[in-house]
């Protein structure tokens, strides 16, 4: 009894020192957080080009030079080398550094406690049947390698593109600027050769799950059940259920292709992107992150501690049968109808098996 209250002690401290660890995010900001814009020599140029507007968003001379700067440098001559302040430029860390990274540190600190809560609060959704001992085959080898390498490749992402964006709030008080220095440029190249990788196996697994996460009318039903995940109740799936297609469509290809363009643009400063198209491609890299991330934390919560037996299937690639008729009753009927028609065991039926 005395063990289990110290367990439960343990597990509830460890949540609030990862609140409080990453709590100073909520307040990551330069140092002039209330200035927009902050510096002098921003104020300065705003004053000065106030009458000439930026030459727009497809104009290749937009965030490459200032007003200033065009009679420093002659027309036609390349001025981004010489460039040290350029307009918009404050404004991008001011947003960076302030609402965007609060934002987004609040919605990667609220979404680990929403799943703390649920777990706690309504429990795993368990299969109530006792196990057969049938083992019923889910996904196959090459399946399965697919997902691994994609998630580990996901996770380097995810853990380096974090300490690119709050290491300097977090980490420089906590191990100093040295340290920091290390883990920021070993951070970034991981990132930067992660990337590709991560976009190639992105797109072996879109090729590789496709067939199995076509919508159908099926789907609806368990959409408005809620997948039954409140209730514990068994909703029918199919092969896969609609919370699974739904993080298929809108996390490995959606956010997969925000993240991979606008990834690759940050990548190849070589192609010389302007300023301004680099400010809006971390804009909009830093939101598809942080919505990915929190996605993705769902995922793991669902395919662990969420469904017992699903985390078994992705690594050994099997589940047991009444596994598989709780939570795919479609899926499996569908196995029961084909092993009656070939008399071919389910344990040989995994999509993608070579026939
Ligand atoms: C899908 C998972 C990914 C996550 C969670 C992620 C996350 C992040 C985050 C949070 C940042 C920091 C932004 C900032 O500090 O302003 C970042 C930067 C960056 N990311 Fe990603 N990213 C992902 C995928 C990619 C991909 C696929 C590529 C390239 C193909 C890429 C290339 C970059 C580059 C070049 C930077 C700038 C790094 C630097 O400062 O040199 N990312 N990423």
């Amino acid at each position: 009894m005395s063990g289990a209250l110290a367990r439960r002690g343990l597990r509830w401290l460890l949540a609030l020192a990862c609140v409080l660890l990453l709590a100073p995010a909520l307040r990551a900001a330069v140092p002039h957080e209330d200035a927009v814009p902050a510096y002098a020599e921003e104020q300065t140029i705003l004053q000065q080009e106030k009458d000439v507007p930026e030459p727009g968003w497809f104009s290749l001379d937009s965030g490459r030079r200032h007003f200033d700067r065009n009679f420093l440098v002659p027309w036609g001559r390349d001025a981004e080398p010489e460039l040290i302040l350029q307009r918009g430029g404050n404004t991008w860390r001011t947003l960076r550094n302030g609402p965007i990274s609060t934002l987004s540190a609040a919605i990667l600190l609220l979404v680990p406690l929403v799943l703390f809560g649920l777990w706690r609060l309504v429990g795993p959704a368990r299969v109530t049947e006792p196990e057969t001992g049938r083992r019923v085959q889910r996904f196959t080898r090459w399946q399965r390698w697919v997902h691994w390498a994609t998630a580990i490749a996901f996770l380097l992402l995810a853990v380096t593109g974090l300490l690119i964006f709050f290491g300097k709030q977090l980490l420089i008080p906590l191990v100093g600027h040295a340290a920091f220095s290390w883990l920021a440029i070993v951070s970034k190249y991981l990132h930067n050769f992660a990337g590709p990788v991560f976009i190639v196996c992105s797109v072996l697994m879109f090729f590789t799950f496709l067939r199995e996460n076509r919508f159908n009318r099926r789907d609806w039903q368990w959409v408005r059940r809620g997948g039954g995940i409140l209730t514990h109740e068994h909703v029918p799936a199919g092969y896969f259920n609609a919370g699974e297609k739904m993080w298929f469509w809108f996390g490995v290809v959606l956010l997969g292709l925000v993240m991979s363009a606008t990834g690759l643009v940050l990548d190849f400063q070589n192609l010389r992107p302007t300023r301004y198209l680099l400010q809006w491609m971390d804009y909009l890299h830093i939101g598809g992150a942080t919505l990915y991330i929190a996605a993705a934390l769902g995922h793991i919560y669902l395919g662990t501690l969420g469904t017992p037996g699903a985390y078994q299937a992705m690594r050994h690639g099997t589940v047991d049968e009444s596994w598989a008729r709780a939570h795919h009753r479609d899926w499996y009927e569908q196995l029961q109808a084909r092993q009656g028609r070939t008399g071919v065991g389910p344990a040989s039926s995994a999509p993608g098996d070579a026939p």
